[in-house]
């Protein structure tokens, strides 16, 4: 009966013209398709109204047809069928055990939530559908859409109240992606700290949930907002099914991978629904942040170049052209805090004579800031350090034939500074409680419209006055007392939401306003790294972790998700601080050369030596960037795995392939494994050029495709952390 119900109701929508219709689904359609890359999405509208997953994976004919998807009926009294009806979007209600998408309490208590299809519109590569409450206004617009180059699906979901009285949002979802019921799915995702963030974990998924996630108030390194699931028999990088999904959000998240009673899997993703609550007025519309998931059959590798190639094609700022990353020089390591015009004008002209592209300044040139103690929220120059302001700095190094860089924190304030002294109550915190500082420093809360306003001053100001070509935007700790005392109690916990929202709101306006800026999302290492930053800005810090042997394993979990276009990678002093290991200038450069290059070492303790491998260095890094940043990346042998990481790029025209190879330590007289190269074309000629390292006597000089991919190549190394770099050019 009830499905019957239903039917006539969704009969009477389309008799009433609320739903319209696109190319691939008829007003008459329950079944809407998308297809992108090389995968099909399917979801349809069952027989009691609620959104159902079809199909997701390979690609299918177009002739395929599906039938209307049936609800899972109810297992037992235990087990309803609206926990394993893979539903797309779920609200809290009808007996639902898992994560629910949506769950709202309203202003009488009611609690329960039921949400049946009311409309939609489709076109080749959006999907709308709208979703509304069985009794009360509160409608869900779920949307997707399907990026046609990779086949990757976006999702989010609109919540609007048109109930007459404000709701309160107690958990919010963009939406939940299904797979298929099988026994043998592989869970892959990163854990992390400082200097120890994007470390690789792979688990089977059983029954129950794992929920990898941030309170932090940012992104965080503890999880990242990522996960791939494979079931693959052979854990081979580059074959198998993988489905994958990432979030667009840079406040606090949660992705949940749960196994439901009948074996299949759900992942719901969206802000973290911790101590959330967002107070949603009547008339408003709450936007979730995006949730991209995707899908391949060649491994884990291809799905993580679908994901590179989305990246850099779609999603990164001037995407489908974003910039190529600059050699960049920066003074951290060098100077800490002790920067001023003469020893940034020394260290200018000794980056410029190597080759590199961009100066960038870091901490110390601002307020009081000698230590991390005070000054953070003085956004003035420092003029003891530099008595008439940035300019000769600036001239300085535009003189060199490089642009300038200088490195902020907008968001923090230290208690030793002017601006706290003046605004006490513009940091998040609960009145009468204690504010705990991290790294001496307290968080301003960007919720605020007034903090907001002066954040973004600050930085167009000092981009006015001053002729700044990228930003290092850092942010050095996480949140603590997550108060916003200022607004109704119930309208506190709004700040979840609207603090990264309006984060995002100036980094749009300064780019807007600066079009030629670039920015770096750095969070003391990478704790600020996901697809919603990536939008806005150009590239990222992984870590604060610049030893180039730990940057091996950093990487490689780093290029699970994102492209090594945005991956910076410096070189750095030998012994590092990190491990005091001690590792050749050519080791930590071709360790580097896998992503976006940076030098931060102390070139006033340079040798002549020195300068002439890095000027060498760099030169190569130019002639092959192109390759690394924008081509596709096979990770050919896993640090992990044993004493030799080696990873491969192939650039997007196939001309030029770049391999890099690490032997961490040799033993027992055995050689390095031989280097089976892939994604060549196998009846090209490529010529071998050897950059660094040997190969064996028997190489040849020039073979075709088949052979480098089959026969393999044999690098010669032997010792502790040494590398090789070759490249292949076709013919
Ligand atoms: C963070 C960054 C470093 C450096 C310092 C400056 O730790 O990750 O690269 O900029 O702050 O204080």
């Amino acid at each position: 009966m009830k499905y019957l119900t239903w039917f006539i109701l969704f009969i009477a929508t389309t008799a009433l013209g609320l739903q319209s219709s696109g190319e691939t689904a008829k007003a008459s359609q329950r079944v809407f398709r998308l297809d992108g890359g090389d995968v099909t999405y399917v979801v349809g509208i069952n027989d009691s109204g609620q959104l159902q997953m079809v199909y997701w994976g390979k690609r299918l004919p177009a002739t395929q047809e599906f039938a209307s998807p049936k609800p899972v009926p109810s297992a037992s009294s235990f087990d309803m069928s609206s926990n394993t009806t893979p539903q797309e979007f779920a609200g809290w209600g009808e007996g639902l055990y898992v994560e629910p998408d949506l769950k709202i309490t309203f202003p009488d208590g009611n609690r329960d939530l039921v949400l049946k299809y009311a409309s939609h519109t489709a076109s080749k590569d959006e999907l709308d559908v709208v979703m509304k409450d069985i009794s009360r206004e509160i409608y869900v617009k779920v949307r997707y859409h399907m990026d046609p180059a990779t086949g990757i699906v976006r999702r989010s979901a609109e919540v609007s109240n048109r109930t007459g009285a404000p709701i309160a949002i107690e958990q919010v979802a963009s939406g939940t992606y299904h797979l298929p019921r099988a026994n043998n799915y592989q869970l892959h995702y990163v854990t992390g700290r400082w200097a120890g963030e994007w470390d690789l974990q792979a688990q089977p998924i059983h029954g129950g949930k794992t929920v990898l996630e941030s309170r932090r108030g940012t992104t965080g390194s503890q999880n990242n907002p990522w996960v791939m699931i494979d079931h693959t028999t052979d854990h081979d990088q580059d074959q198998g099914d993988v489905w994958f999904a990432t979030l667009g959000w840079s406040g606090s998240w949660q992705i949940a991978i749960e196994q439901d009673a009948v074996k299949g899997v759900r992942i719901t993703g969206g802000p973290n629904t911790f101590d959330f609550s967002y107070y949603l007025k009547s008339g408003e519309t709450f936007q979730t942040p995006y949730f991209y998931g995707g899908f391949s059959d060649h491994g884990v590798g291809g799905a993580s170049r679908l994901l590179h190639r989305f990246e850099v094609d779609s999603l990164l700022p001037h995407a489908p052209h974003p910039k190529l990353r600059p050699v960049l020089y920066n003074s951290w390591e060098a100077t800490t805090f002790n920067v001023n015009e003469a020893g940034q004008m020394a260290l200018a002209e000794k980056a410029a004579s190597i080759g590199v592209e961009r100066f960038v300044m870091d901490d110390g040139w601002f307020g009081q800031r000698n230590d991390d103690h005070a000054g953070l929220g003085d956004w003035t120059v420092n003029t003891a350090k530099f008595p008439h302001g940035l300019k000769p700095l600036i001239d300085k190094v535009h003189s060199l034939n490089m642009d300038f860089g200088l490195w902020v924190e907008p968001e923090m304030v230290n208690p030793n500074s002017d601006l706290y002294r003046k605004h006490p109550d513009w940091v998040l915190n609960f009145k009468g409680r204690p504010r705990t500082e991290g790294r001496n420093q307290l968080v301003l809360n960007l919720a605020r419209k007034d903090v907001h306003d002066y954040v973004f001053q600050v930085l167009d100001k000092l981009l006015n006055e001053n002729d700044i070509a990228f930003l290092k935007w850092d942010y050095n700790r996480n949140w603590s007392e997550p108060g916003w005392p200022a607004v109704p109690i119930e309208e506190q916990k709004n700040v979840y939401v609207d603090f990264t929202r309006n984060y995002y709101d100036i980094l749009r306006k300064l780019r807007e306003k600066h079009p030629n800026l670039e920015i770096e999302s750095c969070s003391g290492g990478g704790s600020r790294v996901d697809l919603g930053v990536l939008h806005l800005t150009d590239e990222v810090w992984p870590s604060d972790n610049t030893d180039a042997y730990d940057r091996l394993f950093l990487q490689e979990g780093f290029t699970y998700a994102y492209t090594p276009a945005v991956m910076m990678a410096w070189v750095t002093e030998s012994p590092t601080w990190v491990n005091h290991r001690t590792l050749s200038l050519d080791y930590r450069f071709l360790s580097a050369m896998q992503g976006s290059l940076g030098i931060g070492a102390d070139l006033n303790k340079w040798t002549a030596e020195d300068f002439a491998i890095a000027k060498k260095m760099i030169a190569t890094y130019k002639s092959i960037r192109e390759t690394v940043q924008r081509g596709d990346l096979y990770r050919l042998m896993s640090p992990r795995e044993g004493e030799q990481s080696v990873t491969e790029s192939v650039s997007r025209d196939g001309k030029q392939v770049v391999t890099f190879a690490f032997l961490h330590s040799s033993s027992q007289l055995y050689p390095f494994p031989r280097i089976y190269l892939r994604g060549l074309d196998e009846d090209a000629t490529y010529k071998l050029n050897i950059v660094d390292g040997k190969m064996h006597e028997d190489t040849p000089q020039q073979a075709t495709g088949a052979y480098w991919m089959h026969h393999g190549a044999d690098v010669d190394l032997r010792g502790d952390f040494k590398a090789a770099m070759f490249i292949l050019d076709r013919q």
